[in-house]
């Protein structure tokens, strides 16, 4: 008998302003049909003027609890992934924790950018498993359109606002790859390629936000080889392998590299959660958005067996397994 960490519930939230991919072929020498075919991007989600990666975070956060038949009382601490904070500090997990009237318990970020909900699950479990904590409240939330450059063509048509979380609760479980939540994680980073994807800005450089600089091609052909790679590794640390999956939910930055990874798994397209036609690439939010929209849709199922893959800046990527 051994603790698990179990997905309890889980819920998003997505800002009311759905911009075409049209809307781009004003401000910037594009096509509907480029961003579609290169991407798989149809159309994204843009958050109001003044709406923030918190209150974001927050709606993603209430539609969890929700959904689990949770109160706030019942949570012990909050992660948030995000590489767009309100404010430098503190902490959007600390602007969450009292939005929701959470007075007990503890809130923190993980910024390992679009692999950032991956590292925030991983870090989650190790809190649940090491007895510190029973519930954590799990969110991706990104206003990445605040960092957009929006006269570089190769950049502002990829990415969304949006935000998606999960609740997971300390269960115990047999011990076994049948157990009910997260079986395995496997994270990594390699600072070398850190040039690929950044933002030219910060507090101890320029003193500014910055705007996203990508090397787009070259990520490219990193992506799907890391990503297979963290996926097999992540099934075999619990002596799992591609045949047993149900469900891929990657991180939804362009579908030729979904496509890409799933085929080296041997894994059929329709067993992948896609979600980037509709919300495009919103970094760490992409993957709860993702599990959340594959809920809702009757497609993810309890029991059914998960693996979650995400690369970006740093670079960072990295996989977990779980069960539903
Ligand atoms: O979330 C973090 C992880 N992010 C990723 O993994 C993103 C990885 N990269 C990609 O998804 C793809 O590299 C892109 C979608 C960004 C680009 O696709 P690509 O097939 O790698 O195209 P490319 O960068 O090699 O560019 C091909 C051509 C270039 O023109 P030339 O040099 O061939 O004349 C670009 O200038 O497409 C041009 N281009 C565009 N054309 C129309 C670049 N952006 C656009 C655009 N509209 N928006």
């Amino acid at each position: 008998m051994i603790r698990r960490a179990v997905i309890k519930g889980v819920g998003h939230y997505l800002p009311e302003r759905v911009v075409p991919n049209s809307y781009f072929e004003d401000i910037v020498d594009t096509s509907d049909e480029w961003i579609r075919t290169r991407s798989g991007i149809e159309r994204r989600h843009f958050a109001a003027d003044g709406e923030t990666t918190s209150q974001m975070a927050t709606s993603a956060a209430r539609a969890a609890l929700e959904n689990a038949g949770l109160a706030v009382d019942d949570i012990d601490a909050i992660i948030v992934a995000t590489s767009t904070p309100d404010l430098t500090f503190p902490s959007v997990a600390t602007m969450v924790q009292s939005e929701l009237g959470m007075t007990q318990g503890f809130g923190f970020d993980v910024q390992a950018v679009c692999a950032g909900f991956v590292f925030a699950l991983a870090n989650a479990n190790a809190l649940i498993l090491s007895e510190q904590v029973d519930r954590v409240l799990v969110i991706g939330s990104e206003t990445f359109s605040r960092i957009l450059d929006m006269s570089d063509r190769a950049t502002c048509v990829l990415f969304g606002d949006g935000a998606g979380a999960v609740i997971l609760e300390a269960q115990i479980g047999s011990g076994t790859v049948a157990d009910r939540g997260i079986l395995s994680a496997d994270l990594n980073s390699d600072g070398r390629m850190r040039d690929m994807l950044y933002v030219d800005g910060g507090v101890s450089t320029t003193q500014t936000a910055g705007r996203l600089r990508m090397q787009g091609n070259p990520l490219f052909r990193q992506a799907v080889g890391k990503l297979t790679e963290t996926a097999e590794k992540a099934l075999q640390k619990v002596g799992l392998g591609d045949d047993d999956v149900d469900w891929i939910v990657p991180h939804q930055a362009n579908i030729r590299i979904i496509q890409g990874t799933a085929k080296k798994m041997g894994v059929p397209m329709d067993r992948v959660v896609l979600t980037l036609q509709d919300h495009g690439n919103t970094s760490a939010a992409s993957i709860p958005l993702a599990l959340s929209v594959g809920c809702a849709d009757g497609k993810i199922k309890r029991g059914d067996l998960i693996v979650t893959e995400a690369i970006g800046g740093g670079l960072a990527w990295g996989a977990v397994v779980l069960r539903w």
